[in-house]
This record gives C-alpha cells, sequence and structure tokens, in this order.
C-alpha cells in the first residue's frame, strides 16, 4: 500500500505516519522540509509547497498512490486544486474536513455522520463545509475516489487544550502562574477530547478501503468530559489547582469576536460522538488513551523541553481584557440590582 501525507509532520498526521510505518504501508510525505527532525525513518520526503501546483507535479514525478491523505485543504479551491492534481494517480483521495462542520447550536449532543451540516458562525467550518459539498458534488461527476474524514479536538504532545488555544503552553502557563483561565458558560458543557494516535487508527483503518470511497466518518474517543473537567485535569497534570473564570459565550464573542466564533460555533456546545460507523468500517477501531493519561504525556513533554513553556501574550492581554470587561460587568449588574 503506497499512501502519500500532504503535510506529514503535523500535530495529526505525524501520528497517522507512525501509524502507517506501523501498518507496513509505504508512507511518502509531502510538505516544505520547515520541521525537520519529524519525519521518522522509512518515510520518502517529496518536497514542495501545496499552494503550488507546479512544484507539486515536478515533485510528485510521476508517482502513483493507493492513498492520498489531505491534511492542509481549508476552501473549495484548494479541493479544486487537489481534483486536478491526483485524479488519476490515486485509488483515493482522503479529504481531512472537521467535526465542526456539524449543525450548531447542536440539535442533540449525541452526533452521527446523519446529523446535518450547518454552521452559521465560523468562517472555519463554512468554508470545510463548502470543502466538502464541493467534493462531493464534483468527485461524483467525475468519479472521484473521495473518502471525507471529520476530526474533532484532537492533541498530540505539544497541544494543552482549551476553547481558546491549544496549540501552546500558554494555558498551562497561566495555571501555573495562579492567573485564571476561562471556561465559556458555566464550563459543564461536555465535549469530546481525542489523542492522535487514537485518531490514526481510525484513519489508517480506512486507507485503501473501497468500501469508504463516497463516505465521510468522524473518529474520536469515546470519552467525553466538562470543560471543567478538562481545565481541572491539566491542572492536575501540572500540580495545581485551576483557576477557572466563567463567562458566557456570547459575552465572549461581545469582547473577543475573533474567539466568540470558535465558541459559538464549536467549543461551547456539547458534542458527543456516536462512532458507531468508523467501528463499522475498521472492526478494530478502539480509542485508548484517556485524557488523563494524554494530557501528562504532553505536560511530559513540555518538561522535557523547558525552553517552550513560555507564556502566551495574545492569550494574556485576551483573557486580561475579558476579565476586565467580565468584572466590570459584574459590578454594574450589583449596582442595577441595587
Ligand atoms: N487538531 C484538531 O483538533 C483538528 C480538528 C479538526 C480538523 N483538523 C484538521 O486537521 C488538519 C491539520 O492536520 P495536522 O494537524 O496534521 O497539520 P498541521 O500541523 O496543521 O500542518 C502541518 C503540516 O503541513 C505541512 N505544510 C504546511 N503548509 C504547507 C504547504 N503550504 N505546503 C506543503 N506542506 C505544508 C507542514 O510541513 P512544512 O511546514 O514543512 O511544509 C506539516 O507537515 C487541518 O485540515 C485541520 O482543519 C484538526
Amino acid at each position: 500500500m503506497k499512501v502519500l501525507f500532504i503535510g506529514g509532520t503535523g500535530n495529526l498526521s505525524t501520528a497517522c505516519t507512525r501509524r502507517a510505518l506501523a501498518k507496513n504501508m509505504e508512507v511518502f510525505h509531502l510538505n516544505r522540509g520547515t520541521r525537520q527532525g519529524r519525519t521518522p525513518p522509512g518515510v520518502t520526503e517529496l518536497r514542495g509547497d501545496i499552494r503550488n501546483p507546479a512544484e507539486v507535479g515536478k515533485a510528485l514525478g510521476g508517482l502513483r498512490f493507493d492513498s492520498v491523505v489531505q491534511f492542509l485543504a481549508f476552501s473549495p479551491e484548494h479541493i479544486e486544486a487537489d481534483m486536478e492534481m491526483f485524479q488519476g494517480i490515486t485509488g483515493q483521495y482522503v479529504f481531512i474536513s472537521s467535526a465542526s462542520v456539524y449543525k450548531r447550536p447542536s440539535l442533540h449532543p449525541v452526533i452521527t455522520e446523519a446529523t446535518p451540516l450547518e454552521n452559521p458562525y465560523w468562517d472555519y467550518a463554512q468554508l470545510k463545509i463548502a470543502c466538502e459539498e464541493t467534493l462531493t458534488r464534483k468527485g461524483r461527476e467525475k468519479g472521484f475516489p473521495y473518502t471525507i474524514i471529520r476530526p474533532s479536538h484532537t492533541y498530540d504532545d505539544g497541544w494543552i487544550l482549551s476553547q481558546f488555544v491549544s496549540v501552546d503552553f500558554g494555558v498551562a502557563w497561566r495555571m501555573l502562574s495562579g492567573l485564571e483561565v476561562v471556561a465559556a458558560g458555566d464550563g459543564q458543557s461536555v465535549w469530546t477530547v481525542t489523542h492522535a494516535s487514537d485518531f490514526a487508527k481510525g484513519l489508517v483503518g480506512l486507507l485503501g478501503n473501497p468500501a469508504a470511497l463516497g463516505e465521510a466518518f468522524h473518529i474520536t474517543s469515546d470519552e467525553f468530559l466538562t470543560w471543567n473537567a478538562i481545565l481541572t485535569m491539566i491542572g492536575a497534570a501540572l500540580g495545581v489547582k485551576p483557576k477557572i473564570a466563567h463567562i458566557p459565550s456570547e459575552f465572549i464573542m461581545r469582547v473577543l469576536p475573533h474567539r466568540g466564533v470558535g465558541l459559538l460555533g464549536d467549543k461551547g456546545h456539547s458534542c458527543i460522538f456516536d462512532n458507531s460507523k468508523i467501528r463499522r468500517f475498521v472492526p478494530g477501531f478502539r480509542p485508548e488513551i484517556h485524557f488523563a493519561e494524554g494530557i501528562r504525556r504532553s505536560i511530559d513533554w513540555y518538561n522535557a523541553r523547558p525552553e517552550l513553556k513560555v507564556p502566551n501574550q495574545t492569550l494574556n492581554a485576551e483573557f486580561d481584557k475579558l476579565l476586565d470587561c467580565w468584572n466590570k460587568a459584574l459590578a454594574l449588574a450589583e449596582t442595577l440590582k441595587a
């Protein structure tokens, strides 16, 4: 089995690479080579910028694949360019979409692949929906062999999860500094976080599977936790009790609209995923890494790299502004009440 990962050294694609190699697949990466040292032995590296079709055509040099997995498509134009590039040279094209495509606010907290796609808040999700529509429509017209994957909040080493920023040490730094971290609403909405190595088991299980063509899947953990629990577990792994400030998503939308869209359009809602479809197609699929273990691994990863345990100054400024506005609003409510 010959598989090409567009990306390959990213948060999701690194775990997928490890899994594909463990399954004896012949793995190729196509990326620009900016993350030296992250490519495991056994991978064939192709160099190119995916936004430059001429460069990619040259890098591919007449190769053919059983599966191409596109981790880097964010607009219908990206999908159209890929269809041009990969039609006829792959048996399967896997588009990494997002679970944020599912209707928000959710009609029901339990999501299946039949849940309608609609996100009136978040342009990222709207564009992923447009990608899926383009792929489905044009894919059927042209006989392009696509599969759609919708990851939900999926992390690996180096990620500290929150409803705001997850990709750096910023939230952990605030907890260790005794500063408040924000949870939307009352922090009791239920959320699903997935370790990338569990996601990889589902994704790699679908590669080269003809039954997966024309199908869409989410692949998530079966563990669901409130945001209060997620933040408390991060604190526990750091050895601190976090100070959690609860602020309604609508209020956050007023003060920090670019963060509000990710709450009203995703992480401010309860989401529990019914994974029976992926289990049907990949019978051995069983997520194994509980969050308590996954977050401990990520913090161990940081402890081995103390130079990365730094504040996120943008997040700090945003939280300071948000907390200041919220405290003023609470004080105003007190005066109005009187
Ligand atoms: N993690 C989540 O919670 C989550 C949830 C839903 C959906 N998703 C989706 O997952 C995908 C991200 O996957 P990921 O985390 O594995 O990737 P990533 O970390 O976002 O991307 C990094 C990878 O892409 C390569 N890359 C970046 N720009 C490139 C370019 N112009 N041309 C060629 N290669 C390029 C990088 O290598 P170089 O820098 O060397 O080029 C690296 O291999 C996205 O589509 C996202 O929407 C993620």
